[in-house]
C-alpha cells in the first residue's frame, strides 16, 4: 500500500487554478479502480504534516493522473514539483464506484474539483453503458472538460453554460433521463451531494456518491473522517474506508 516508487513526469494547467498532474507509479496504476483515492506526502519537511487525498483523476498504463485545485499549502507544493521529482504515495485507498449492475444510462453529477475522478469512470464504462454528464461550478474558471466527451455545463455565474448549479440544470435536461435505468454517480462539495441525493430519491434512481472529509491517515486507524450512518445498526462510517463512495442512500449529509 505504501509506494515510494513514484515520480512525477509532468504538470499541466486545465483552466483556472486546476492542475492535471501525471505521475509514474506502475504498482499502483496496476491495481486502482475508478473512484479510489490516493494519501499523498507532499513534502519531506514536517510541513504541511499531514498526507493529502486526491482522487485517481486517470490512468494510462503506469502512469496515475491527479486533478489538483490549487488551494493552500499542500497543493501549492505538489503543482510546483518539476519532473522526475519523486512523490511518496500511499493507496490504493478506499472504496470506489460500483459500475456493475443493470443500469442503462449512467449520469454523471460533477461539481468543481469534484469532476476528478471522473474521466477515469467515464473511460472504464465507454462503450457498456450510456453516459450523459453534467459539470458545474461556481465560475467558467472552475469548469474542467477533461476526458468526458460533451458534457451539459452549469456555472452559478452564467459565465458558461447553464445559469445555475448542477442539480438544477438536471432538473431542466430531466427529460432525457425519463425513459432509462438510471444511474448516478456524484462527486462534488457536500451542499452539492446533498441536492443529487434528493434528486435521485425523489426520482427514484440509483445513485453513488463521493464523499470529502478532512483526513489524516486514510485507512481507518485515527477515525478523524467520520460520516454519520442513515443506519441505525452503525452510528458512523469512516470516509477513508467504507468510502469514499457511499451508496446515496446510506449516508446522512
Ligand atoms: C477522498 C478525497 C478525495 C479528494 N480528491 C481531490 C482531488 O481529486 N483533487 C483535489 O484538488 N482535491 C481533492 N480532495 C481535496 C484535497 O485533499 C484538499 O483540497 C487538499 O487536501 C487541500 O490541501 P492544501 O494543503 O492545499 O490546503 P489546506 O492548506 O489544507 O487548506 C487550505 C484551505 O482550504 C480549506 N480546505 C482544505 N481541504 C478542503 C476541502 N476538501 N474542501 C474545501 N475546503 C478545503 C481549508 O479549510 C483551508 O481553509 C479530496 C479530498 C478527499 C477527502
Ligand atoms: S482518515 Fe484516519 S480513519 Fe479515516
Amino acid at each position: 500500500m505504501f509506494n515510494k516508487n513514484s515520480s512525477v513526469e509532468e504538470i499541466i494547467n486545465l483552466n483556472g487554478s486546476v492542475y492535471l498532474i501525471k505521475i509514474y507509479s506502475p504498482e499502483i496504476a496496476k491495481q486502482i479502480k475508478p473512484g479510489q483515492f490516493l494519501n499523498v506526502k507532499v513534502s519531506d519537511s514536517l510541513a504541511p504534516l499531514l498526507r493529502r487525498p486526491f482522487s485517481v483523476s486517470n490512468v494510462e498504463g503506469d502512469y496515475l493522473f491527479l486533478m489538483v485545485n490549487l488551494l493552500g499549502e499542500g497543493t501549492k507544493i505538489l503543482t510546483s514539483k518539476k519532473k522526475g521529482d519523486p512523490l511518496d504515495i500511499l493507496g490504493p485507498l478506499g472504496n470506489g464506484f460500483n459500475l456493475d449492475g443493470d443500469y442503462e444510462l449512467a449520469v454523471f453529477a460533477a461539481g468543481g474539483i469534484g469532476e476528478a475522478p471522473f474521466p477515469f469512470v467515464y473511460k472504464t464504462i465507454k462503450g457498456a453503458k450510456e453516459i450523459i454528464s453534467f459539470i458545474g461550478g461556481k465560475t467558467a474558471k472552475e469548469v474542467v472538460e477533461y476526458g468526458i466527451e460533451n458534457p451539459y455545463i452549469s456555472t452559478d455565474d452564467g459565465s458558461l453554460g447553464f445559469k445555475g448549479n448542477v442539480v438544477q440544470l438536471m432538473e431542466q435536461k430531466k427529460e432525457l433521463l425519463s425513459s432509462k435505468k438510471i444511474k448516478i454517480f456524484a462527486c462534488g462539495p457536500t451542499p452539492m451531494l446533498k441536492a443529487v441525493q434528493g434528486f435521485a430519491a425523489k426520482n427514484n434512481y440509483e445513485c453513488e456518491i463521493s464523499t470529502e472529509s478532512a483526513m489524516a491517515c486514510g485507512f481507518g486507524i485515527c477515525q478523524g473522517c467520520a460520516i454519520a450512518s442513515a443506519h441505525q445498526s452503525e452510528k458512523y462510517l469512516l470516509v477513508c474506508k467504507d468510502g469514499p463512495v457511499f451508496n446515496a442512500k446510506d449516508v446522512v449529509l
